[in-house]
């Protein structure tokens, strides 16, 4: 995993850039990878970065990697994380989580909250 998820307030993208039940990935400038799943008006964040193996969930950049607007799936050896907490239910590395990465939704943009921790 390159870099760190960047501080509270940052911008990850305008909410319209995230279909609803699909997901997206940001990079920033030091190469920290997020992954942005959306379900509604709710967004959920987590480090690019599978349990299984610790290298990206997707092969392709900016490949979707959700399935059912529910769950993302490594593409990898299909390890399935669920979009509301990142716990893997199932695959290689079943009952693991995702690095969450705290989102929040302010006028339209979607940015890193207050509380994000991932490194
Ligand atoms: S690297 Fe993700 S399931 Fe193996």
């Amino acid at each position: 995993m390159k870099g760190a998820a960047p501080p509270p307030g940052s911008v990850v993208c305008a909410l319209a850039e995230v279909a609803d039940g699909k997901s997206r990935v940001v990079t920033f400038g030091d190469g920290f990878e997020l992954i942005v799943v959306r379900t509604g008006e709710a967004v959920f964040g987590y480090a690019n970065e599978c349990k299984h193996l610790h290298v990206g969930l997707n092969l392709l950049d900016d490949q979707a990697c959700e399935t059912n607007a529910a769950t993302i799936l490594c593409q990898y050896h299909y390890a399935t994380y669920r979009f509301e907490d990142g716990y893997c239910i199932a695959g290689p590395c079943q009952g693991d989580s995702l690095t969450a990465v705290p989102l929040a939704v302010r006028a339209g943009r979607i940015v890193i909250a207050t509380g994000s921790a991932a490194k």
